[in-house]
């Protein structure tokens, strides 16, 4: 039988590890979720133990292990239309706002996991081009991720039902979804042309990605030490165009983080404008 346990030392160096690699702190007790999420690739990589595989991943011998490894740390819990007011806010006080200036819309889905969030930014710009014919200029949404298991998912735009029945009405489902068997559904192609997709590490230079109007950042700076959400933030501010829009997760903040935004409220939900 394989060993899958670890000790306090291998741990912290792991833990260690993953902070550098990608900011994601796991704090003292997580053991358990180390255990539970590498195990698998004890089997995959044919390695004697668990130690035998967090000592390849720190020390990188094994760089295909430790992409797969910093994969599996990575919580990419996800929803269509998460929190409702994100989208209802870019419908109808952000697009309008950021279309006055007559230029390509460009949006960053920055954490896109596997694809709901940057599709339902996407629905969302059709929708009001729907409503208000003529107000959008091009829209364009760069989903990116530090998962290329994530962002396989998204490039493919298939969801089985359990996927579907979160957060996505009949309506929405038929018409921006078709049938490819097995109760499964693929994005249309109407949505799909206005997202594309890249990888991308947070904690690293975004200065190839270019400038946006809006930036999705929701979900994954909970993870993150209160240094390194600084500096996501701050860096984010230089991503944007003046005068553009941030949206955090519904239980983030950017209090004692940074000063480059102003705070907006839009009853409901909060967002946030560059200074
Ligand atoms: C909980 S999901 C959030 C998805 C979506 N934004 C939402 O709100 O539903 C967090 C995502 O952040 C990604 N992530 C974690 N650390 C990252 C990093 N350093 N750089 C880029 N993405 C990261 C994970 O792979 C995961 O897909």
């Amino acid at each position: 039988m394989t060993a899958i346990t670890i000790s306090d030392q291998e741990y912290k160096e792991f833990c260690r590890f993953l902070e550098s690699q990608c900011g994601i702190v796991l704090g003292d007790s997580k053991q358990y979720l180390v255990r539970s999420r590498l195990s698998p690739l004890v089997n995959k990589y044919n390695v004697s133990s668990l130690s035998t595989l967090l000592k390849d991943v720190v020390t990188g011998r094994n760089r295909d292990m430790r992409i797969a490894a910093i994969d599996a740390m990575t919580t990419n819990e996800t929803l269509w239309f998460r929190d409702t007011y994100p989208f209802a806010v870019l419908s109808e006080k952000i697009l309008p706002d950021v279309a006055t200036k007559k230029k390509p819309i460009k949006i960053w889905s920055s954490a896109s996991s596997s694809g709901q969030e940057p599709y339902s930014i996407a629905m969302t710009v059709l929708e009001t081009q729907q409503r208000k014919p003529g107000l959008l200029p091009n829209v364009s949404v760069t989903a990116t991720d530090i998962s290329t298991v994530m962002l396989d998912m998204c490039r493919a735009g298939i969801y089985d039902n359990l996927a579907l029945g979160r957060g996505l009405s009949m309506e929405r489902r038929r018409t921006f979804f078709e049938e490819v068997g097995d109760g499964r559904m693929k994005v249309k192609d109407n949505v799909k042309r206005l997202v594309n997709f890249r990888p991308q590490n947070l904690m690293e230079s975004y200065a190839l990605l270019g400038k946006f109007d809006v930036i999705f950042c929701r979900n994954v700076l909970i993870y993150f030490s209160s240094d390194m959400k600084s500096k996501v933030l701050n860096q984010m501010a230089n991503s944007l165009n003046p005068g553009g829009y941030l949206l955090l997760g519904a239980s983030e903040s950017l209090t004692g983080l940074t000063d480059r935004f102003e705070m907006v409220r839009c009853n409901p939900g909060i967002i946030y404008k560059l200074k």
